[in-house]
């Protein structure tokens, strides 16, 4: 099993020797609740580094007040049993270790695109999401963090950081795992009831009528009208926005804009709110 740290202290130390014996460092930071999303995460820090430190820490910076912060799964012992064999420790601090004030004074500001899409809908999540990022970042001094495509914005927006405050740590994205059915993995799928679970498959069923009518080369505007289509279909998931940007901005594509392209989804299923992306070319 990992070794479990709950001190800043005790992590730095185990960083420490590990860089003396010359050994690659990796960081995989998850809230826990763990999946086979988190774990294809841990397998390619596995590829990269020669240690692999996971933390899990569920940021209340980054839940705005109406937000899933309390009910939020926590799964310790679970979480630990997944990370046999395949992380070598996991830094899991109590909420006042990360922040012994109560808060954090000082906070990193995600800038113009930490507001848009997710941003727009939860006032202040990036900025809270970079903050404890960074931390995380300080603490351990990883040679290599990674990150899923799941969270497109902020696998963006820690990448963008990363180029602005010169951190010397390379970043990792690494493509969504889906069920056989489509519906991408996530912590929040196991507040779904049954027929909230089939309802779901709707933010996935749209991002791929939306590839399929790029592979049919349609323009981005007809891609999205496709993907739309599949909500009006489904008037019991609240759509929450679907937009289709250019993945080295991050803002919207122009209808007829040519070469890579981003969809972005989230929708609300019930009391959950899900979000889905996927890449797409137009030609
Ligand atoms: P969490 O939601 O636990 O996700 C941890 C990491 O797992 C993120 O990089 C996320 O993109 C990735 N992930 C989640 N579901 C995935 C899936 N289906 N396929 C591939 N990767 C997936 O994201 C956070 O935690 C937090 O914001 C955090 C970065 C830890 C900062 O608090």
């Amino acid at each position: 099993a990992p070794t479990v740290l709950g001190t800043i202290a005790a992590t730095r130390e185990l960083v420490r020797a590990a860089r003396a014996a010359g050994r690659r460092i990796a960081l995989v930071p998850t809230m826990g609740a763990l999946h086979d999303g988190h774990l294809a995460l841990v397998a390619r820090a596995r590829e990269l580094a020669d240690l692999v430190i996971v933390s899990i820490f569920v940021n209340p910076l980054q839940f705005g007040p109406n937000e899933d912060f309390a009910r939020y799964p926590r799964t310790l012992d679970a979480d630990l049993a997944a990370l046999a064999g395949s992380a070598d420790a996991v830094f899991a601090p109590a909420v006042d270790e990360m922040y012994p004030a109560g808060a954090s004074q000082t906070t990193v500001h995600a800038g113009q695109v930490g507001e848009l899409y997710e941003g727009a809908s939860r006032p202040g999540h990036f900025d809270g999401m970079l903050t404890v990022v960074s931390k995380l970042f300080n603490i351990v001094q990883p040679d290599v963090a990674l990150f899923g495509q799941k969270d497109a914005q902020q696998a963006f927006l820690v990448r963008q950081m990363v180029a602005d405050l010169n951190l010397p740590i390379e970043i990792e994205a690494v493509r969504t795992v889906r069920e056989l059915d489509g519906l991408a993995l996530s912590s929040r799928n196991r507040y779904l009831s049954e027929s909230e679970r089939v309802l779901a498959l709707t933010l996935s069923a749209s991002l791929r009528a939306a590839v399929e009518a790029s592979a049919r080369h349609e323009n981005v505007a007809a891609a999205r009208e496709a993907a739309l289509a599949r909500f009006d279909q489904q008037p019991d998931v609240r759509l929450d926005y679907l937009v289709i940007v250019d993945p080295a901005t991050l803002l919207p594509l122009e209808d007829d804009a040519t070469g890579d392209g981003l969809i972005l989804v989230a929708a609300r299923v019930g009391a959950t709110r899900l979000i889905d992306n996927a890449p797409l070319t137009f030609s």
